[in-house]
């Protein structure tokens, strides 16, 4: 990666301010996933084992607009404190007297939680007198959430105008892998791309064609593709709206020599609900009555050689509608085939991701990203502000 790090500044006797994504999903109060929390603390751990240092942490949590108990970061700095084995002070406000008074009592080996940068209006606008505010906390600033990266916010990339930015560990492993995807991708390159909407997914598509050299597209989007090739959809997912973009993708594929997959049979139900059972459906054509909900088994059988031949496999999105029982396989055999490719393996995007933690595969895959929104443009070939704002190497 071509910004500096951690690694590429001194730290000793600094106050590091420290931008976290501890955006992590939480129900009635307590934290239900915390990968958000564990990926950022080889960062954490390296500031503190640095001479002399306090530690300052800032995050958002949802999308509120002014102060509410709901997104407080109170059970984040629980949950880090366990994590860290040592005390976490939450400081009440992320600026103002009381943000300052917690640093300014801070000693050497402190760690101190600023409380939801999103408690205030200014942090989403981008404010610069609000991040000057932020960025009076810390002698250096560090950016480790990557999740959040693609905003352009005051505590993402305001503060980094005031203090000279360097990315943490976990910035920089997310970029070398999911950028990484644009520089040199061992081939056989594979790309697995699934989710529901070709209008959500088309720009990682188009992005991602010029590189690879097996495109398997699934999930909803894949029928917006089939039915532009003259096959039956039944019920199935359309976007009417992109029919031609979808053929465009297929002409400029076949020009570019690159290989598209897409599903050959499928396993339908009667109407999109967790109580119909799966049929199986022994062909591209969906018949009428029917909606497919996941790839069949002929298909997986498809996109699992190729995902074990790659040398490089990106996936991001779903096979199908795997959050229902009777429709989860598809997507947890191409989890599986992930798992198994000796190859990289990057997984990136929210319900990819989920996927392969609701499998248990997540340690068998090279990277698996925290970020959703962040990752997708990143896919998109998109520059994030939060990584631009970073000092160069
Ligand atoms: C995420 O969960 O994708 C990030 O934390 C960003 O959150 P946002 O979409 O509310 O900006």
């Amino acid at each position: 990666m071509a910004k500096k790090t951690v690694r590429d500044i001194d730290l000793r006797n600094k106050r590091v301010l420290v931008r976290v994504d501890f955006n992590v999903p939480l129900k009635d109060g307590r934290i239900t996933d915390d990968t958000r929390i564990t990926a950022a603390l080889p960062t954490l751990k390296y500031v503190l084992d640095q001479k002399g240092t306090r530690l300052i942490l800032m995050s958002h949590l949802g999308r509120p607009k002014k102060p509410d108990k709901e997104n407080s970061l109170a059970p984040v700095a629980v949950r880090l404190s366990e994590l860290l084995g040592r005390k976490v002070t939450l400081a009440p406000d992320c600026v103002g007297p009381q943000a300052e008074a917690a640093v300014k009592a801070m000693q050497p080996g402190d760690v101190v939680l600023l409380e939801n940068v999103r408690f205030h209006p200014e942090e989403e606008k981008n404010d610069p007198s609000f991040a000057r505010k932020l960025a009076a906390l810390g002698d250096v600033y560090v950016n480790d959430a990557f999740g959040t990266a693609h905003r352009a916010h005051a505590s993402t990339e305001g503060v980094a105008k005031i203090l000279p930015g360097v990315a943490g560990f976990l910035m920089e492993k997310e970029i070398k892998f999911l950028g990484g995807v644009f520089e040199k991708p061992a081939k056989p390159f594979v790309a697995v791309i699934g989710g529901a909407k070709v209008s959500t997914k088309i720009a990682v598509l188009e992005s991602l064609l010029p590189r690879v050299t097996t495109m398997i597209i699934g999930g909803g989007m894949s029928f917006t593709f089939t039915k532009t090739q003259g096959h039956t959809v039944g019920n199935s997912l359309v976007e009417e709206d992109f029919l031609d973009t979808a053929r465009v993708f297929l002409d400029k594929a076949k020009k570019a020599g690159v290989e598209v997959l897409l599903p050959v049979d499928h396993l339908v139900g009667t109407e999109f609900s967790d109580k119909v059972k799966a049929e199986l459906v022994d062909s591209v054509d969906v018949p009428a009555g029917r909606m497919a909900m996941d790839i069949g088994p002929k298909t997986v059988g498809l996109f699992r050689d190729r995902i074990l031949a790659a040398k490089t496999v990106i996936w991001n999105g779903p096979m199908g509608v795997f959050e229902f029982p009777e429709f989860s396989a598809g997507t947890e055999e191409i989890a599986r085939a992930v798992a198994d490719c000796k190859g990289i393996t990057v997984v990136g995007g929210g319900d990819s991701v989920a996927a392969v933690n609701q499998f248990g595969l997540a340690d068998r895959i090279t990277h698996v990203s925290t970020g959703g929104g962040a990752s997708l443009e990143l896919l998109e070939g998109k520059q994030l502000p939060g990584v631009v704002a970073l000092q160069d190497k």
